[in-house]
């Protein structure tokens, strides 16, 4: 299984993990680790998940507390900040697994998303936030981030070949 290395959406999303970082952070999806180590540039109690093993092996091996979850089903704890740079394309069935996994978050592209704002409630601290990237192909996530109870504000945009990203803080309403 390869490990997604940073691209765009990863530096992107990068900018506002070395802003907004404090107290307890959790990065899901952590890759390559880039999230988790600017975390950790401003706290030191960072914990990174991915489902990729190979991802969780390699940032364990730059000295970061990692665990293999997929999203929060092997995370017990609650957090101040929860970054998430989803995999957030809708699935191209010509892909293969390996790609898929890192980038097509379901059939509409939001399905993995979705999950995640179900979930990370619960794994907030009050006044707790979250990072979220997505992308002008990932449906219509302001929609679902308000079915789950959230508030948000869109942080910055970027417009690049074929699509937008977006990165959105986001909290309990
Ligand atoms: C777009 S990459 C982002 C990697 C890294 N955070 C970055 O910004 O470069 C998405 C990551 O989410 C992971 N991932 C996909 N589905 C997941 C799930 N259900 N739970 C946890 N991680 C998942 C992938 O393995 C991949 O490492």
């Amino acid at each position: 299984m390869k490990i997604y290395q940073p691209a765009e959406d990863s530096y992107l999303l990068e900018k506002y993990v070395k802003k907004y970082a404090c107290r307890k952070v959790l990065d899901v999806g952590t890759g390559s680790g880039i999230l988790a180590r600017a975390a950790l540039e401003k706290t030191s109690d960072v914990l990174a998940v991915d489902v990729n093993k190979k991802a969780v092996e390699h940032v364990k091996s730059l000295g970061i507390n990692a665990k293999v979850s997929d999203l929060f089903s092997n995370v017990n704890e609650k957090f101040d900040l929860i970054v998430f740079n989803p995999p957030y394309l809708p699935a191209d069935e010509k892909e293969d697994e390996d790609v898929a996994l890192q980038v097509a978050g379901g059939k509409k592209g939001h399905e993995v998303i979705e999950r995640f704002l179900k979930d990370a409630k619960k794994h907030l601290n009050k006044d707790g936030k979250i990072l979220l990237l997505f992308s002008s192909l990932s449906g219509d996530i302001e929609e679902l981030m308000k079915k789950y109870g959230y508030k948000f504000k869109k942080l910055e945009e970027q417009s690049l070949f074929f699509e937008k990203l977006y990165v959105y803080a986001i909290k309990l309403r």
